[in-house]
């Protein structure tokens, strides 16, 4: 598909202009929003105008990093310690202003605990999505953006990812139920018109926020490639394992998309906006559209902070797929939106948030 480059970037500045001069009154409840991508997302609402509540069971989290969002933004969202499965608490929250919005990042996302405790996570991410559209459309709310992930496209057949590329089987429960959500919120979009929904499919957020008081703060060793990376340059983990090098890729490691946090956050703004315009259900991928291999991002990550990776070949790590990257032209035509922040930014960034912040927000300021 070509795309027109100059259409797009008029197109995207009067998207910022529109978000800029959102009246101040509209409401965004944000579930989640005390975790990573949450924080970095109640952050640009805020800066953009909006009027933002947070409800988060701090699960996975701090309210920590909704003091850094106020710090960051000279104002405070407010905060509502709340479980979405929790229906009176919901309501307690919906009946305090008038929502317009939510956006609902709340929900588990380690794979491997996934395989451990399934029904924790069918719970929490299916049980908990369903409470929160019940209590919203109580309350007169027909407009969400969720968070699902590339999870959904399993093992692609062709890369790039384009939306409308048969969905995959999600290798665990985690993914099972970002793919069961998605099809619960298409039937309940289809069975009533007052709905407005986007499906928001992620493809690898990484990064922290420029100031580096926010980032990713994860509990015990990390999972994900990025943060162990950084904790490995911080001196907290010993070496890397590269889990594989025997992939069909240039380098035989594994290939992602990893996008900055901040161009996340950045695109639920402008899902949002789209979203009024139409009913129904809209899938986009928010990804940059380029792949790197483990490999590329250990060089990458070393050149920015200035440390040395010690890492070692290991088995492949299970359920892994060798490449997984988007075709993120839909966003850039249907919302005006696309990934800005490029490789180096994501490492300066991780590596700013890392060494300023060894333990992540329970450090000291
Ligand atoms: P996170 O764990 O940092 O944030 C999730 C937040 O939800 C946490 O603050 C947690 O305390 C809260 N939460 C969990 N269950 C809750 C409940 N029942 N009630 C209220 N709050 C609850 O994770 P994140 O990386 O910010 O991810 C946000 C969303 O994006 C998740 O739904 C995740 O599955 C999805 N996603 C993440 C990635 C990724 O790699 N980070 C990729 C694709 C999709
Ligand atoms: N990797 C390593 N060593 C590590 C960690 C990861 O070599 O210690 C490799 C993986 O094998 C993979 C790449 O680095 O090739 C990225 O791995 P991540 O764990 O950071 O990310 P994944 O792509 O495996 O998983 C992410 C999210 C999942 C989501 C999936 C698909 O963490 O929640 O993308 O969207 F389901």
């Amino acid at each position: 598909m070509r795309v027109d480059k100059d259409y797009i970037r008029a197109k995207q500045d009067r998207l910022t202009e529109q978000i800029i001069t959102m009246p101040a009154s509209t409401h965004i409840l944000v579930t989640g929003g005390a975790g990573y991508i949450g924080s970095h997302t109640a952050l640009a609402l805020l800066q953009a105008g909006f009027d933002v509540t947070v409800i988060d069971n701090l699960s996975n989290s701090s309210d920590e990093s909704l003091k850094r969002v106020a710090r960051i933004a000279g104002k405070a969202p407010r905060f509502v310690k709340a479980d979405i499965r929790d229906r009176e608490q919901l309501n307690a929250v919906f009946g305090m202003q008038p929502v317009n919005a939510v956006i609902h990042f709340a929900g588990l996302k380690a794979v491997g605990e996934s395989v451990q405790v399934p029904l924790r996570y069918y719970d929490n991410n299916v049980a908990g999505t369903l409470r929160l559209c019940e209590a919203m459309a109580e309350h007169g709310v027909f407009t969400l953006v969720f968070s699902s992930s590339a999870t959904v496209y399993g093992d692609p057949a062709t890369v790039p990812i384009r939306e409308d590329q048969p969905l995959g089987t999600p290798t665990n429960p985690y993914g099972r139920s970002k793919l069961m959500i998605e099809q619960m919120l298409t039937d309940l979009a289809a069975s009533d018109a007052r709905w407005h929904v986007a499906l928001l499919r992620y493809f690898n957020p990484v990064g922290a926020h420029e100031s580096g008081l926010m980032g990713e703060d994860p509990n015990g060793i990390p999972n994900n490639l990025l943060p162990y990376i950084a904790q490995v340059a911080a001196g907290k983990l010993r070496e890397l394992s590269v889990f594989g090098n025997d992939y069909p890729t240039a380098d035989g490691t594994g290939v992602r998309d990893y996008i900055h946090v901040v161009d996340l956050a950045e695109g639920h703004l402008s899902a949002l906006n789209a979203l009024k315009a139409r009913p129904g259900v809209s899938v986009w991928n928010l990804g940059t559209g380029q792949g790197y291999s483990v490999l590329e991002m250990i060089r990458a990550f070393e050149l920015a902070s200035g440390k040395t990776i010690p890492f070692r070949i290991a088995p492949r790590r299970a359920g892994d797929i060798a490449m997984c990257f988007a075709d993120a032209s839909r966003a850039e035509i249907e919302l005006g939106w696309r990934a800005r922040r490029r490789l180096k930014a994501m490492m300066e960034d991780t590596w700013r948030w890392q060494a300023g912040n060894p333990e992540g927000y329970r450090t000291k300021p």
